[in-house]
């Protein structure tokens, strides 16, 4: 916070904090702190942490995600945004659970665990053996499990996973999300964000005509 926020305070958009812990009490404390900086619009809770009891990620159980969110909501008023993580046997369940807990918002979906073996056959490439899967290959996942949140909960949601244009995140609008994020994308590309903004408007204005053609 002392490094990062005084030079994004000045980007002209809304600024929303995402935070990680491992326990209830550690997402309460990072919360409340973050949520005390005027600079900040909105904290997101990433969920995906593995839990160090049962290896699920922290947010994969809906009882325990519920747990998590029931012990957040009251230190902070700034609104929170529930990522929920795609590593779970049923994501609307989890979706249902942050919704009675307080969230005002979800977002999803988190990367895929996933595995890479070292080319040299030294076993797993990754230091912690397994890491998160992002981008174009976990498309058709990302728009499965948006679907089927935004049939599970009356919340926005902001939906992601391999967005990399504006036919990309219409697909995801179609399905339910309220909001788009462009994550791997924009490594590729740091502009593509404004750039995927720019075609959204563009596909959803063509979808329009023509449906209103049809109409007519
Ligand atoms: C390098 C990298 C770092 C990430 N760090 C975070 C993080 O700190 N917190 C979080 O909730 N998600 C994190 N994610 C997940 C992304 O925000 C996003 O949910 C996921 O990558 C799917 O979107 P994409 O396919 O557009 O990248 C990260 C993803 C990547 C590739």
């Amino acid at each position: 916070m002392k490094d990062d926020l005084p030079h994004l305070a000045r980007l002209p958009v809304p600024l929303i904090t995402n935070v990680m812990g491992s326990t209830a009490e550690e997402f309460a404390e990072l919360v409340e702190a973050v949520g005390a900086r005027d600079e900040i619009a909105a904290v997101e809770l990433n969920v995906s942490c593995p839990n160090v009891k049962t290896g699920l990620d922290i947010g994969a159980v809906p009882a325990e995600l519920e747990r998590v969110v029931a012990a957040v909501r009251p230190r902070s008023s700034k609104p929170i945004v529930v990522k929920l993580t795609p590593n779970t046997s049923d994501v609307a369940a989890c979706a249902r659970a942050a919704e009675a807990a307080g969230a005002d918002a979800v977002s999803l979906i988190n990367t895929l665990r996933a595995m890479a073996m070292h080319p040299s056959g030294d076993g797993p490439w990754l230091g912690a053996r397994t890491g998160g899967l992002s981008g174009p290959a976990i498309r058709a996942v990302a728009l499965a499990q948006v679907a089927a949140v935004a049939a599970a909960i009356d919340l926005p949601i902001v939906g992601m996973g391999g967005v990399a244009t504006g036919n990309h995140a219409r697909d995801l609008r179609e399905a339910g999300a309220t909001l788009v994020a462009v994550g791997t994308e924009s490594f590729r590309d740091p502009a593509a964000g404004a750039r995927i903004a720019g075609e959204l408007v563009v596909v959803e204005n063509a979808c329009k005509t023509a449906q209103d053609r049809q109409l007519a």
